[in-house]
């Protein structure tokens, strides 16, 4: 009889290139990485260091996000309690669900012992079920949100002499994050209504333009087909069985946009006076 073993998340076999990468590292070159004098720690630090950066472009974070841990249970109570304790002034209450694994359970425990509001969610019913699914999806579009303002913004990296003009840029660039995100969403939730319910004719002709080389339709074409055609502005590739494009290749397509849509104005078919030579 075949067996199947379903848990992958609690435990899988490590990946055959991975054991090849790590075994120099556990045999030859083996050393501390966080050592502070020279040593064989710093071919073990330049490893970490590849790692980190290679993991940080897998998920489209800085490296400096990145923290390796021995395990989940580690990373759940670093997370749980680092967040809890740090945002305890904006809210005490936390809400979880009943099937969490005990690394997730005996933290909150310890978060509760301190003064913390904790719901455990039921999961007995499908519509419980449906619930929880729906709360975690709004978490990770704030999640999604907060990478496309950090990761494609760059805000952290943003340097000013005054906090006004940090919050005003910040106020900027909170809106750039909404709108890569709302036209992403939108793209993806009403495929099927007209484009210009969220571009304008300057920005769907020039995009249509510069992509299929044709003068532009009479009639705009439908959302879910010109968020594609932004989104290969930024290196989507459009083939048909393709998932719809994500923030990220929507961001920078969205950038090329702009700069086409103002040629567009000022050198396009539509534009009244001819381009003014200053
Ligand atoms: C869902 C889940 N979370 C956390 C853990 C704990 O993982 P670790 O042994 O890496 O601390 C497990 C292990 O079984 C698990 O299945």
């Amino acid at each position: 009889m075949t067996k199947g073993y379903l848990d992958y998340q609690s435990a899988s076999p490590v990946d055959p290139r991975v054991v090849e990468a790590m075994i120099p590292h556990m045999t030859e070159h083996f050393g501390n990485p966080s050592i502070l004098f020279r040593s064989d720690g710093d071919s073990a630090r330049q490893a970490l260091e590849d790692a980190r950066g290679q993991v940080a472009r897998f998920v489209g974070a800085d490296p400096s996000e990145i923290v390796f841990t021995s395990g989940a249970t580690e990373a759940n109570n670093m997370a749980l309690k680092g967040v809890a304790l740090k945002l305890q002034s904006k809210g005490k209450h936390i809400i979880s669900s009943v099937v969490e694994h005990r690394s997730v359970v005996t933290p909150l425990k310890y978060l509760e012992r301190l003064g913390f509001e904790v719901t455990s969610l039921p999961v007995d019913e499908i519509e419980h079920v449906r619930q929880v699914i729906q709360y975690y999806c709004v978490r990770w579009m704030i999640e999604v949100f907060f990478r496309v303002l950090k990761s494609g913004c760059r805000v952290e990296e943003r340097r000013f002499e005054h906090i006004d003009r940090l919050l005003s840029c910040l106020a900027v660039y909170l809106i750039v994050a909404w709108r890569t995100l709302y036209v992403c969403r939108v793209g993806r939730g009403c495929p099927d209504i007209s484009c210009e319910a969220v571009f304008e004719p300057a920005e769907w002709k020039s995009v249509w333009n510069v992509i299929h080389r044709t003068t532009p339709p009479s009639v705009p074409p439908r959302l879910g087909e010109m968020v594609r055609l932004v989104a290969q502005l930024g290196g989507y590739v459009n083939r048909k069985h393709c998932d719809p494009p994500g923030p990220q290749t929507i961001w920078l397509g969205l950038q090329r946009m702009h700069d086409f849509a103002l040629s567009w104005q000022l050198f396009g078919p539509d534009a009244r006076a001819g381009p003014k030579l200053v």
